[in-house]
């Protein structure tokens, strides 16, 4: 993760707010990755907390993306991914939800949903967002900032980031 906490390409501030919520979704898919190989009660915690998560902030962020960079992408192939990566993540929060109502929810399933959501938002931070802030106008930009400084307003900060902040993981 140091290559994320440490991003080697400088963001250009009006992506910030977004690569913050990159933060607490990769937070989630670790959690979730690890309570594969943990035992049930691990799993409901992960999935319970990625739900809260998901609802609070991962679904409000990729809309937040969709509406604020889908008009900025230039390659049909990266709108494409990202919109079939946000379905098939939105997909996998519906399924989440019942596998927090069975039993022993699928280590599979649990571990899949982590991989698939670490790995967009690696290709948005690794990639994407790259290659927005290296296309768009000045002016473009200007106006990107505006509107993601009212999204950051709009987040609930701290919770996740202050507590895994201080103990280093993940
Ligand atoms: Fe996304
Ligand atoms: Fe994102």
């Amino acid at each position: 993760m140091s290559d994320f906490r440490t991003p080697p390409i400088k963001r250009h501030e009006a992506l910030i707010p977004l690569s913050r919520d990159h933060y607490v979704g990769l937070v989630h898919a670790n959690r979730m990755k690890k309570s594969a190989t943990a035992d049930r009660v691990a799993r409901h915690k992960a999935i319970a907390e990625f739900l809260d998560a998901w609802k609070s902030e991962i679904e409000p962020h990729f809309r937040d993306e969709e509406r604020l960079l889908i008009p900025l992408i230039q390659d049909e192939s990266d709108r494409r991914r990202l919109l079939d990566e946000h379905a098939r993540l939105r997909e996998g929060a519906g399924r989440a939800a019942n596998e927090r109502k069975s039993i022993d929810p699928d280590p599979g399933f649990v571990e899949g949903l982590g991989r698939d959501l670490e790995q967009h938002i690696r290709w948005e931070e690794r990639v994407l967002f790259n290659s927005i802030q290296d296309h768009a106008t000045a002016d473009q930009l200007e106006h990107l900032s505006k509107l993601t400084a009212e999204v950051e307003r709009a987040r609930n900060r701290g919770r996740i980031g202050d507590e895994q902040e201080r103990s280093g993981d993940p």
